[in-house]
């Protein structure tokens, strides 16, 4: 059972990198009946340890989750199901049959090797906003991942989506030694997307070393971590990977801008 922890801060677990591991030894016997680790009961210890919501990406080359993945997950999480997605019919269709909780829109490059860099929503075709009103009529309310560029969140509000998720990762890479400029940057980004109505999330590159700094901008609702916790994970478990990442969390107050 999932503990509902009253944090303002929410967090949504990405569990894209257990399908990984999944994958690395079972992409080719998909029946196996010991087919491990279990992505369903990878998301139930992370509920169970106070995360928000499921995060996964289908991606169209399938290299970690797979198409049954999303509808087992969609019928035996406890939480909401955030699906990440690129934006092609092919995906559409399915994530309209799941009707997962969120959508969130992101950029798809087969060489890539994780999401990169944000969506171009300000210089985006007509389809874009054909793809978050589809989602929003069936029930799924939408992000756009993006980078902390005025243009991209004006042009986000300007399509009518949800929330924005603030695309985190040249702020981790800089914040090794620093990171005070790409920290503005979404600062500036978080406060414009709040003033146009939209919810605030962060995500890409999180970790508990740069999470502190990030604890200082307003107005954040949600943040999406994968990678750190599952790779802390395999050396004090998901549930405490994710209670260490909470723990740091549960100081955030949203309208402390500093
Ligand atoms: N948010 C989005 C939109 C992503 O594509 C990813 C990576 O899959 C994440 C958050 C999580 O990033 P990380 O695995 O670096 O925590």
């Amino acid at each position: 059972m999932s503990e509902s922890l009253d944090h303002v801060l929410k967090l949504g677990v990405n569990i894209d990198h257990v399908a990984t591991l999944r994958q690395a030894r079972y992409a080719l016997l998909p029946d196996a009946h010991n087919s491990e680790p279990s992505l369903v009961a990878a998301a139930h210890e992370v509920e169970a340890a106070g995360a928000d919501s499921i995060t996964i990406h289908l991606r169209q080359d399938r290299r970690h989750i797979q198409d049954r993945d999303v509808y087992e997950l969609r019928d035996k999480i406890h939480t909401k199901l955030n699906l990440e997605m690129g934006n092609t019919r092919e995906i559409l269709d399915i994530a309209l049959e799941v009707k997962p909780h969120f959508a969130c829109l992101v950029p798809e490059n087969r060489q890539e090797i994780t999401t990169e860099g944000g969506l171009n929503v300000a210089a985006a075709d007509a389809s874009l906003e054909e793809t978050i009103q589809a989602l929003q009529e069936n029930g799924t309310k939408v992000s756009l991942f993006v980078d902390p560029e005025p243009e991209q969140i004006a042009a986000s509000a300007a399509l009518g989506t949800d929330m924005v998720e603030l695309h985190t990762g040249a702020f981790a890479n800089a914040a090794v030694e620093g990171g005070e400029e790409e920290f503005k940057l979404l600062q500036a980004a978080g406060i414009q997307a709040h003033e146009a109505g939209l919810q605030v999330n962060a995500g890409h590159g999180i970790t508990l070393s740069n999470l502190p700094m990030l604890m200082h901008m307003p107005y954040l609702a949600e943040l999406n971590i994968g990678h750190s916790l599952v790779a802390r994970g395999l050396f004090c478990g998901l549930s405490g990977s994710v209670k260490d990442m909470l723990a740091l969390m549960s100081s955030y107050s949203s309208v402390s801008v500093s």
